[in-house]
């Protein structure tokens, strides 16, 4: 095994060789990420991963809309218009759109009980959207089709910034978990530990049957997650009232960077499908939460982090999220701080990024978004790095994913410490992100 995580021999642990096929130009694990793809596509939709996840996700289908612009561009625009399918009236694009029946996962659409067609959840998730669309029409250049999805994207930031800041104060809270896309990161556990464990829906947990416990959400997390979905099932799923009722209220720095990032794609996009009020409208919006956002540095830690809005309080807590001011374009001065910090942080494991600080108590390298390396969350770190002129940890993180993916092959996320996969396996984001590596 070399360095960069090839074999000598040109096959990896997993079986995939790393040399190109003959003829095509085309590396084999690059024709593997197109056909996982292509297995969990539902027919214009694709699955984060077949059993585990048999909905489409929001985030992961704006990663995996830039996976397919790499070879499919028709295919790319039909993955972002089958997701605003299950767009709300008000501008909510959902986590979870669940265009066809399944009972391998939980919590299903009687749950959620959320009146739509097609059902949906009714919670957000990390806005990757307006990037993606972006990225996508770089590929393809259909002006047509990104024409009629601009006007989409315009109303989902406006319900952010009505539902999630109606108080115009910078930052967007968050009041769910799970609206994070990091469920159980350290970041959650004191504003979680507010929300009872009761529930009034019966918990009929499915992950555990298709991936080792050890890696997942504990038993008590998932009594709070669902605490939260009845109690925004009463509110009726009506914005001002879930605002005012959630005890979990948080400002989480990965949305809030994510967001700023997507409102300065949708201001590009906005000049030429918009007009030059909805750029101004945009430009607001992007002054304010840039401001905001700035004030989430934490010295001490050497990173942004998340406030709890409830408490009033900084989460000391250091995670992957507090890279992606990076990526939002608004570290400015702080990033080779931050690259020292990652380089702290390269010294207590093998493969970049943890998505918890590996020195604090509560990084566990197994369990989901306690310690494990994610490859969406190293993508955008690495973008992020790299647009700071910080080129040399932008290339350790692309280098690292290369070779967690062609070593242990396309899981949902990895163990820093020896490169393994981990959860569930052909993971649609994670060969997204190789086809957008490549
Ligand atoms: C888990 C992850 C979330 C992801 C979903 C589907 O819930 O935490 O980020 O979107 O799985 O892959």
């Amino acid at each position: 095994m070399t360095d960069d995580g090839t074999a000598e021999d040109g096959m990896t642990e997993n079986g995939m060789t790393g040399g190109a096929s003959a003829g095509s130009g085309v590396t084999e694990p690059t024709e593997r990420a197109r056909t996982i793809l292509r297995e969990n596509d539902r027919g214009g939709y694709t699955v984060p991963t077949a059993r585990l996840y048999p909905f489409q996700w929001n985030w992961d289908s704006a990663f995996v809309a830039m996976g397919w612009a790499t070879f499919d561009a028709p295919r790319a625009w039909q993955e972002i218009e089958r997701l605003l399918r299950g767009q709300w009236e008000d501008g909510l694009i959902p986590q979870i759109v669940f265009h066809a029946p399944s009972d391998d996962y939980f919590p299903g659409p009687d749950v959620w009980g959320v009146q739509h067609d097609p059902s949906t959840s009714g919670i957000p998730q990390p806005p990757v959207l307006a990037t993606a669309v972006r990225r996508v029409l770089d590929a393809s250049g259909d002006e047509a089709r990104m024409a009629a999805i601009y006007p989409h994207l315009l109303h989902n930031h406006r319900w952010w910034e009505n539902a999630r800041d109606p108080g115009r104060r910078g930052l967007v809270a968050t009041l769910h978990p799970w609206e994070t896309g990091m469920d159980n990161s350290p970041a959650w556990d004191t504003p979680l530990a507010r929300v009872p464990t009761a529930t009034r829906t019966a918990i009929r947990r499915r992950d555990t049957s298709h991936v080792d416990a050890a890696m997942r959400p504990r038993a008590e997390d998932y009594q709070r997650f669902i605490h939260l979905v009845d109690l925004f099932r009463d509110c009726a799923w009506d914005p001002v009232r879930m605002l005012a009722a959630s005890p979990f209220r948080v400002a989480d720095v990965g949305t809030n960077a994510i967001l700023l990032r997507a409102e300065r794609d949708l201001f590009d996009l906005a000049g030429r499908f918009g007009t030059p009020a909805e750029q101004a409208e945009i430009a607001v919006r992007i002054e304010r939460l840039g401001a905001a956002l700035d004030r989430l540095w934490s010295a001490d830690l050497g990173l942004f982090i998340s406030q709890d809005l409830r408490a009033h309080t900084p989460i000391a807590v250091g995670t992957s999220a507090g890279f992606l001011p990076l990526y939002a374009g608004r570290a400015g001065a702080r990033a080779p701080q931050m690259a020292v910090t990652l380089q702290r942080w390269a010294g207590r494991v093998s493969r970049l990024v943890p998505s918890t600080d590996p020195d604090d108590p509560r990084f566990e390298r197994l369990r989901y978004w306690c310690g494990p390396v994610w490859a969406v969350v190293n993508w955008m770190i690495a973008d992020g790095f790299q647009r700071a002129g910080e080129t040399a940890p932008a290339e350790r993180i692309r280098s690292d994913t290369r070779a967690l993916i062609s070593n242990a092959g396309f899981s949902e996320y990895f163990d820093p410490a020896d490169g393994n996969g981990l959860g569930g396996a052909n993971f649609s984001w994670t060969a997204a992100v190789w086809l957008m590596l490549a």
